[in-house]
């Protein structure tokens, strides 16, 4: 069977991607759009408005995931999901996770537009907090749908001020009544930046994501003693800041070791008491270790534990140390793969198979339904910045092969 040609109107996505980037636009030319605030129920209510727009049929479940769903000429068919998320980093940029749904939002208006029929339904989804920059962990609520964590667990996770993900949820609105996992669909297919260099590096447009590499999140605090930093001798001192610096520094050290494909991170670091003539009393960090081989993870948490009494206990230091999270490593469906593969080549786009360094919502979903994503490039692999940057054209490729895609699986179902 061949697929009909339906091509994305480039300009229209282009312009939905900047429209929407006033949600909490930054001078600086990012996306401040923290999930649950106020900026993120904006974007929510425009999408839901543009959705219906379309004839979707919008629900939110008790976690506030959004589903905008097409009918199609089958409705014994489950829907097939195109998804990602709509929240951002505190200096996020224009395009990871936006662009996976404005992406399929331009591929459901072309549909719309041409009144093409599906075999089952279309669907888009946005995934709430996948970024965990306000609640950690990240993938939160797509990991509740899948099983991963409890409703509840997700409802007590508290940000950095106190305030619940429950409460934060109802304050904007978007407690659903619908329980979470009820809405089923049959694939899901994630478009998103690669928010790494190889695409760009290669000049090619497409990356076919095989899978996602494994993830481990810390939280670690080192305790000293408060101290005057005149009065207090050097051999007397319990600086917990020093302490947190030597292990700043060694976690990198066992990233370095298994580099290229290892990565490891402390992102943030809360200081106590913060005052320049006090020796720090306690101190907050996180890490954030990945590889795409379970076994060289472990490896590295190994090192990192062992490091922990190794450096802070000659600093006269206690320490408490936990793992907040942890996402083994993914690989995607091979028949959705597949139907990336037909639609790049549709395309006529050079593309190349990679695994993600990023979490993402797919990886959640993988266990519960065949999933996979498509990678477009970003300007010098920068992401988690308000630099990011992909081209119109860019953009325009990838939501085409997603369009291709969804369709290329559609017409299997026939
Ligand atoms: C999510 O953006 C992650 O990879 O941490
Ligand atoms: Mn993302
Ligand atoms: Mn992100």
């Amino acid at each position: 069977m061949t697929l009909p040609n339906l091509a994305i109107n480039p300009q229209r996505l282009w312009d939905m991607l900047m429209d929407t980037a006033k949600f909490g636009g930054t001078p600086k030319g990012g996306i401040r759009r923290l999930t649950l605030t106020e900026e993120d129920r904006l974007v929510r209510d425009w999408f839901k408005a543009e959705t219906e727009k379309l004839g979707c049929t919008v629900t939110v479940d008790e976690i506030g995931n959004m589903f905008a769903v097409r009918p199609g000429k089958r409705s014994d068919l489950l829907p097939i999901a195109m998804g990602s998320h709509l929240d951002t980093q505190p200096t996020g940029g224009k395009f990871d996770g936006v662009l996976g749904v404005l992406g399929a939002l331009e591929a459901m208006k072309t549909l719309h537009e041409a009144g093409y029929e599906t075999n089952a339904p279309i669907e888009i989804v946005n995934w709430t907090n996948e970024e965990g920059s306000r609640f950690a962990p990240a993938m939160l609520a797509s990991g509740v749908y899948a099983g991963a964590f409890t409703r509840d667990y997700a409802y007590e996770r508290a940000d950095r001020q106190g305030v619940s993900f429950i409460d934060a949820l109802e304050g904007i609105g978007y407690r659903g009544a619908e329980p979470v996992g009820q809405h089923k669909f049959g694939a899901m297919f994630e478009l998103h930046i690669e928010q790494g260099p190889i695409l760009e590096d290669e000049g090619k447009l497409i990356g076919v994501v095989q899978g996602v590499q494994g993830m481990r999140w810390y939280e670690v605090t080192v305790t000293g003693q408060d101290a005057h930093t005149g009065a207090t001798p050097m051999y007397l001192r319990k600086n917990a800041l020093l302490g947190s610096a030597r292990m700043i520094d060694r976690i990198d050290a066992i990233a370095q070791k298994y580099a290229p494909n290892a990565v490891g991170t402390v992102g943030l670091i809360e200081n106590q008491p913060n005052s320049r003539n006090v020796i720090p009393g306690e101190v907050f960090f996180t890490v954030d270790l990945r590889h795409p081989d379970e076994a060289v993870l472990q490896q590295m948490e190994d090192e990192f534990r062992a490091a922990l009494p190794e450096i802070l206990d000659p600093l006269k230091l206690t320490f408490d140390g936990k793992m907040i999270w942890k996402s083994p490593a993914v690989k995607f469906a091979p028949e959705l793969i597949d139907c990336v593969r037909v639609g790049t080549e549709k395309a006529g786009l050079a593309s190349r198979d990679m695994v993600s360094g990023a979490g993402h919502d797919a990886a959640y979903i993988a266990r519960v339904a065949p999933t996979t994503m498509i990678f477009v490039p970003c300007l010098g692999g920068i992401s988690h910045n308000e630099a990011e940057s992909t081209t119109l054209e860019e953009c325009a490729a990838g939501a085409q092969v997603l369009l291709n895609a969804v369709l290329e699986y559609d017409s299997r179902l026939a």
